[in-house]
């Protein structure tokens, strides 16, 4: 697939689809309720059906994903054992996540994934629930998958993870919830927070503390969890490349709808406004979330900029398209504290930086992260690695559709991953 135009226009006003994040978790936990749930406008991408077949392997009712999405859960102790292995597919999420709900359930699982998650360390989560009482038994060539968990009763917890990562802390108090026992998580910055603005909402006793470690989450435990009806709003991480695209247009500007504006995850507006972009936003409160309105215009230089570690975890998916970005900024970006990068989905750094070069832009790599000599208005021409991963291949295609050059994307379709629609919407905001 190959993106590029000369002067590029762009227009439009659309939605993204839902949140990747709070659909898994809205899956996660309907599956867990003692009732039937409702979930409106869950993402249907390959991650979510990665989390939606394994709750299915594992006795929980959910119709087909759709617009309205119905699950009759089965309480917190009342999964089944699975007849085969649990395929997690690309999805940490779903694999980490489920390892907390898996630890409190009387019975063993094996989880699987491909290639790429296979890789992704597990440890991180294996050891806190391992503290609590579940058996694990990871691999010994590698930290990843597959592993076999065994759960049962469980101790309470209290936990310091040295990564500010939402997965552990997720993980943590999925165990907590489904074995009845408190739990406490201390991270070393805040990470999303929607696992604690869902359970709050479900009235479970969650309390958030910054004293003592910047970011302290204690849930107390519940008998049982109610269903619910929820509506899940567009995902930020999605509508980040919509509006990096008008942002570094040469005209036009874009709206989008009714997204996701969650302050966990907005550290990629504030670093674009930063760089010169113009995008103004509007939200309101619904469904214990802020969400709202987002519109990016063109028409701005954009400069480089430093950003710090404190706020890679508000940006931690928009690193590589922030790099393309920085590569169209007048300046020198540096980017510092990221080292997760090279346990996502790919080694990001090494995949930003190789590709980068490979476009003829200068990018020297950092082992946490990486600099880059922006060249504005330079024709970029090359055919992309995407070594499989959904946000390089975006990143890339939206610096393709604005670079004025050809970029070619080896594998267009890893973009089912998380945006499925990215190329269509692509394709209708830099229509004429
Ligand atoms: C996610 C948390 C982040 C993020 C991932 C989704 C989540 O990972 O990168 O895409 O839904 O909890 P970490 O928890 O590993 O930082």
């Amino acid at each position: 697939m190959t993106v590029g135009a000369r002067r590029l226009h762009v227009s439009g006003d659309l939605r993204v689809l839902g949140d990747k994040s709070i659909s898994h978790r809205a899956l996660l936990l309907a599956a867990l309720a003692s009732g039937h749930s409702t979930v409106r406008g869950v993402l249907q991408s390959a991650d979510i059906q990665s989390s939606a077949a394994v709750l299915r392997a594992l006795g929980a009712s959910l119709s087909r994903l759709a617009a309205i999405t119905t699950i009759e859960g089965r309480g917190l102790r009342g999964l089944t054992p699975a007849a085969a292995a649990l395929d997690c597919g690309n999805s940490g999420t779903t694999a980490r996540l489920l390892l907390g709900i898996l630890a409190a359930q009387p019975f063993s699982a094996t989880l699987t994934g491909d290639a790429s998650l296979s890789r992704r360390p597990m440890r991180r989560v294996a050891e806190p629930l391992r503290a609590m009482g579940a058996v694990i038994d990871t691999p010994q060539s590698h930290d990843g998958l597959p592993l076999t968990i065994s759960g049962g009763a469980l101790r309470p917890l209290n936990w310091t993870t040295p990564v500010a990562s939402a997965q552990i802390k997720s993980a943590i108090l999925f165990a907590g919830l489904c074995g009845g026992v408190p739990v406490t998580i201390a991270e070393p910055q805040r990470s999303r927070d929607h696992t604690e603005r869902m359970l709050s909402s479900l009235g479970v006793d969650l309390r958030v503390a910054h004293a003592g470690a910047p970011n302290q989450v204690t849930l107390q435990p519940v008998e049982r969890l109610p269903p619910f009806d929820t509506s899940i709003p567009g995902d930020p991480s999605s509508a980040a490349y919509i509006a990096a695209l008008a942002a570094m247009a040469d005209g036009g500007e874009i709206t989008i709808r009714n997204v996701l504006l969650n302050p966990t995850r907005t550290g990629f507006i504030t670093v674009m406004r930063r760089m010169g972009a113009r995008i103004d936003t509007e939200s309101q409160e619904a469904f214990g979330e802020s969400l709202g309105d987002l519109t990016a215009r063109s028409g701005t230089t954009l400069v480089a900029t430093s950003i710090e570690p404190d706020e890679i975890p508000t940006l931690i998916d928009e690193i590589p398209l922030l790099a393309c970005v920085a590569a169209r900024a007048d300046g020198v970006t540096t980017i510092r504290g990221a080292a997760e990068l090279r346990v996502k989905e790919s080694d990001r750094i090494a995949a930003i930086v190789q590709n980068l070069r490979l476009l003829g832009i200068q990018c020297e790599e950092l082992p946490d992260g990486l600099r880059v000599t922006g060249a504005p208005g330079a024709p970029l021409r090359g055919r992309v690695q995407t070594f499989g991963d959904h946000r390089i291949a975006m990143a890339f295609a939206t610096l393709g559709a604005v670079s004025g050059g050809q970029i070619e994307v080896d594998d267009p379709a890893c973009v089912e991953i998380s945006y499925p629609a990215f190329w269509r919407d692509v394709a209708h905001v830099t229509r004429g």
